[in-house]
């Protein structure tokens, strides 16, 4: 991803803060995927969890009710984001920083694991793993998820065409068809890929593991509402109507998959050629 692509990304997820968090608080299936990575720390974990790429504390929130002896590090971009976070998890906060993971290494923390949800896939990992190198003692876990579509084994399922049953709802309206906003295609990640980037910064892929969700097909819609932009045209009085009818179209199950994937830092003696990597610019 470019310097001017992430600094776009970070804005948008800056302007979606608190849609975000309402649409986590609405959808089980946030709290059950970030619920798959806190499930990965060790059994009574009472240290330092870093959440990178924090958004607003969800899975923070499940790490300290988890683990009533844990305590947060959170590091996210976005500072209304980072906000809610801080105001949702008292105290528990050690310490909470407004940077992008890829700057991990030059903040002054120590903890015992780090865990991302559903944001490594805006993440260039070879410099977040450099960055969590310094971070994490030999034996912490980096655990991370990735979606559907930002992971080799599932990028090519077909998407939900939810976007074709909306433009079939605006052209039943007779509405000129919705302007989709345009997002950055995640790159996909291989699992080859991963372990050789995480064997020469200092980490072993110890898990990878790929787990489906049944969910309704309104979701993605819920998602882009977040953002409605493209129903901006669409005289006001009619937004309610159209999204319901979408809605009612939509409202079928769906399957979606995340990959959670777990690295081990390695103690500094298994090292080797890993030495010599540096953080990047
Ligand atoms: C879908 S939200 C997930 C938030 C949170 N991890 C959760 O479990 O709900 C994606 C988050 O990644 C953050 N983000 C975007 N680019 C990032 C980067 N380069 N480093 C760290 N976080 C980033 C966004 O600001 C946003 O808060």
């Amino acid at each position: 991803m470019s310097v001017s692509d992430r600094a776009e990304t970070i804005a948008s997820w800056e302007d979606r803060a608190r849609a975000y968090h309402d649409l986590t608080e609405r959808w089980p299936l946030f709290g059950a995927v970030a619920g798959r990575l806190v499930d990965e720390l060790p059994e009574g974990f009472s240290g330092t969890a870093l959440d990178l790429g924090a958004g607003a504390g969800l899975l923070s929130a499940l790490v300290l009710e988890r683990f009533p002896g844990a305590r947060s590090v959170l590091v996210e971009p976005a500072p209304a984001m980072l906000a809610i976070a801080e105001t949702r998890l008292g105290t528990r906060v050690a310490a909470a920083h407004v940077a992008p993971a890829e700057e991990v290494g030059r903040l002054g923390i120590r903890a015992d694991a780090c865990l991302a949800n559903a944001t490594a896939h805006l993440f260039d990992e070879e410099r977040v793993l450099a960055g969590l190198r310094r971070v994490l003692p030999p034996g912490a876990i980096y655990a991370f998820n990735l979606w559907g579509h930002s992971f080799e084994t599932t990028a090519d399922e077909p998407a939900a065409d939810w976007q074709a049953v909306v433009e079939g709802v605006f052209e039943e309206a007779r509405l000129p068809r919705p302007e989709w906003p345009t997002a950055a295609v995640p790159r996909v990640r291989r699992r080859s890929g991963l372990e050789r980037i995480a064997r020469e910064r200092g980490f072993e892929l110890v898990t990878c593991r790929s787990d489906e969700d049944e969910i309704s097909g309104t979701f993605h819609l819920d998602f882009a509402l977040m953002a409605p932009t493209w129903l901006e045209h669409v005289p006001e009085d009619r937004r309610a109507e159209l999204v319901a009818r979408a809605r009612e179209q939509l409202d079928q199950p769906i399957r979606v998959h995340s990959t959670r994937i777990v690295l081990v830092r390695r103690s500094a003696s298994d090292d080797g050629d890993s030495q010599s990597v540096e953080e990047g610019p």
